[in-house]
């Protein structure tokens, strides 16, 4: 640690005495190929358009990728729909398990390499890719082989069977963790696999690609195929699809929604949310403060679970408040790659841009605006953590997704009053709830429209538990038991 030049006031008050030095992880042993084709049978052959992703930290070019148009999603099904009659439906489930063990193994020796391409092309700090991300792949696959060969026992009294071919679109927050919530239970349940990731953050998919292609599958089993919104309404609208899984934004979830009405297609669908952390008056405060921080500063705010309103008791919502401002001082906020860093980069332009209206609306409702004062670094999208007092129910950013580092703050009375503001918006996903009492807690979270309610913690994730949505958080749900069910036919 190195003492900065000067202390000033504001750092005697909010706690900036020391800096760390830097401490960079290195990225030489990691190879990102310059392009990459579509991956169709286990192999990437070339495209004809190509796009490029950055990383958003120093908007440097990483890699070309090659867009898929119809033709190229067609392939792709194609490659599936044979694979899936010709190996992997045949195939017994302890077969299947092994392959998935496999992968789950190798995502783990090259977890290193993993963490660091993840905190590159999307910006999130390597504390939480090296933490978070990566592990958490590894364990949805070990979880879900487990299951493949105990389906009969999944359902009792039922004969599950697999549905097909499935296309999954995922979105840029988790990128390798999306892949593997959707694909795992895919593979598991017996069906091949088509898959979009998002056009900021296709790079882990490429490894997870080369990871497939080292562990052996049956080509075709897992394909990916890259571009923007008409490569994944090419997937949607393909006539040989079985089912669709979603994750991302609630606009795109409804044009989704209409795309397939009507077809003999599953849908699951996982979007936004405006999740509530409730803070009672006999909660351990320091604790909450904690939660509050992980909940909305956690990978940039870009979670759509994320606790991006508090609503605080009345009664503590000054001291809350003092040792929140406190705290987001002392985030750090800077360069994805170093170790102590906090707060890294907002995945792309677009985002940043979206955030910074909603803030500007936030100023203009009348909320009261605190941030960090931070120094941002010059090059690469960046934003100070940030919360709103004086916040209403009927703000803008009490009811909308921000998807950054933007808090509302709310207050309460009663349990009751806390209840029905949470619930009031049009999302339910995640909320916490944080109180000394038990029996508050299980009242609180029984009479929250939400998918996930979380006691005393925020943002913790394993894949035992299912995770899905309310309302227009969406529908179905991914990991445990539960998400096996939206790749199965169960009669
Ligand atoms: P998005 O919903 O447009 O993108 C998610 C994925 O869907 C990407 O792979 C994208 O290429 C694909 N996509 C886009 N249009 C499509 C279409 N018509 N048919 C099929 N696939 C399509 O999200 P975007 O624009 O990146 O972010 C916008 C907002 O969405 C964010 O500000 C945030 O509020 C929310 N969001 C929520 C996420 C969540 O985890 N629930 C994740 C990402 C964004
Ligand atoms: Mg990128």
């Amino acid at each position: 640690m190195s003492k900065p030049e000067s202390s000033n006031v504001r750092d005697l008050l909010f706690g900036n005495l020391w800096d760390y030095s830097p401490a960079p992880e290195s990225a030489d042993h990691v190879t990102i190929k310059p392009r990459y084709g579509h991956f169709i049978n286990n192999k990437f052959v070339d495209g004809e358009n190509y796009f490029q992703t950055i990383n958003p930290a120093n908007e440097q070019v990483l890699s070309e990728l090659a867009t898929a148009d119809a033709k190229a999603v067609d392939a792709a099904v194609q490659a599936a729909r044979k694979a899936y009659d010709k190996y992997w439906r045949p195939m017994s489930g302890a077969e299947r398990a092994k392959y998935i063990y496999r992968i789950a193994r190798m995502i783990q020796e090259k977890a290193r390499e993993l963490a660091i391409v993840e905190t590159m092309d999307g910006g999130k700090p390597i504390k939480e890719s090296r933490d978070v991300d990566v592990p958490l792949a590894a364990a949805h696959f070990f979880y879900y082989a487990g299951w493949a060969d105990k389906l009969d026992y999944a359902f009792p009294g039922s004969k599950p069977t697999s549905l097909g071919v499935v296309g999954q679109i995922i979105p840029w927050n988790f990128p390798l963790l999306m892949a593997a919530w959707k694909i795992a239970p895919a593979l598991a349940a017996g069906n091949t696999v088509v898959l979009k990731p998002a056009e900021s953050t296709p790079l882990t998919c490429m490894l997870l690609a080369e990871i497939i292609q080292e562990a052996d599958l049956p080509p075709g089993v897992v394909n990916f195929v890259n571009g923007f919104g008409q490569t994944g309404a090419a997937i949607v609208n393909h006539p040989d699809i079985d089912k669709i899984a979603f994750t991302g934004s609630t606009d795109v979830g409804k044009i989704i929604q209409r795309s397939i009405a009507g077809s003999r297609k599953k849908l699951t669908l996982e979007l936004g949310g405006k999740g509530a952390n409730i803070i009672f008056d006999d909660a351990p405060i320091d604790q909450a403060v904690e939660g509050i921080v992980n909940g909305i500063y956690f990978n940039q705010g870009h979670v759509c679970c994320a606790g991006s309103r508090l609503l605080v008791q009345e009664n503590i919502a000054e001291t809350v408040i003092a040792k929140l401002k406190h705290r987001i001082a002392t985030l750090r906020v800077g360069d994805p790659l170093d170790k102590n860093t906090d707060v890294g980069a907002i995945n792309s332009r677009e985002q940043l841009n979206r955030i910074r209206e909603m803030v500007a609306v936030g100023e203009a409702e009348g909320a009261t605006k605190h941030e960090s004062r931070c120094v941002l670094p010059e090059k690469g999208f960046f934003f100070a953590p940030t919360f709103f007092t004086g916040v209403t129910p009927s703000h803008r950013i009490a009811q909308e997704e921000i998807f950054g580092p933007v808090l509302s703050v709310l207050t309460f009375r009663t349990p009751e009053e806390a209840i029905a503001k949470a619930n009031n918006t049009p999302y339910g996903l995640g909320c916490g709830v944080w109180s000394d009492k038990g029996s508050k807690l299980f009242k609180v979270a029984g009479a929250l429209q939400a998918g996930i309610v979380w006691g005393n913690t925020y943002n913790k994730f394993d894949p035992t538990s299912p995770f899905g949505g309310y309302k227009e958080s969406g529908f179905g749900r991914e990991g445990g038991v539960h998400g096996l069910l939206p790749y199965l036919e169960v009669r």
